[in-house]
């Protein structure tokens, strides 16, 4: 059977390019893996209260069975104001409750991150890390995956350039390699 890895794309809009990434990475894994975009647009903001067994939303039971079932996880995720969108980090909250069953638990991850800009988002990359310790996902370290001027980064067709696959062929390759070392399953 395959390893399953999550791609989860910290961005609701419909045109973003982050979800973009996303389908871009799904043909690219090697034999015996296999990539499973995983949605955010449904999560309604945490609260505790949800954490009540009668009252949890099936938008959150859905996110959790899906995060319980992956092997690792890969975070594309753009730039709010110099850090992790609201969207994003709300989801890593709802798979990280109730308290005691974090799901993220030990599941080794990467951090892609994406921005119009030079920057390439590295502020949400670093932000994001902070919370991936807590939560005991061990993150890939090298090679970083920086993703400058996205918005160019397409052909007339809307598919991702060559460049730009190359770059992200051999980060996945990389991250697959480095998950074979860090993964306990
Ligand atoms: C941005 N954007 C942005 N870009 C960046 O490189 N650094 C930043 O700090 C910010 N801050 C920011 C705040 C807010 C509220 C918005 C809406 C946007 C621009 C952002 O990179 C751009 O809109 C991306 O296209 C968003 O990612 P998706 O939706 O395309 O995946």
């Amino acid at each position: 059977m395959n390893t399953v890895i999550g791609l989860i794309a910290g961005s609701l809009r419909k045109e973003s390019f982050s979800k973009k990434i996303a389908k871009a990475l799904l043909p690219m894994t090697p034999q015996g893996f296999e990539f499973k975009i995983i949605s955010i647009d449904n999560l309604p903001i945490y609260n505790q209260d949800f954490d009540d067994y009668n009252n949890v939303p099936e938008s959150y039971a859905k996110f959790r069975h899906e995060i319980k079932n992956i092997g690792g996880v890969i975070f594309i995720t753009p730039e709010y104001n110099r850090s992790v969108p609201a969207v994003l980090k709300n989801a890593i909250d709802v798979g990280s409750r109730p308290a005691g069953k974090n799901g993220w638990d030990g599941k080794p991850g990467a951090v892609f991150s994406n921005s119009p800009g030079n920057l390439s988002a590295f502020g949400a990359n670093h932000h994001l890390r902070q919370s991936l310790v807590f939560l005991n996902i061990p993150a890939m370290q090298q090679p970083e995956v920086y993703l400058p001027h996205i918005d160019k980064a397409w052909d007339e067709n809307g598919n991702l350039n060559d460049d730009m696959k190359g770059f992200l062929q051999k980060a996945v390759d990389a991250y697959i390699e480095w998950f074979k070392k860090n993964s306990s399953s």
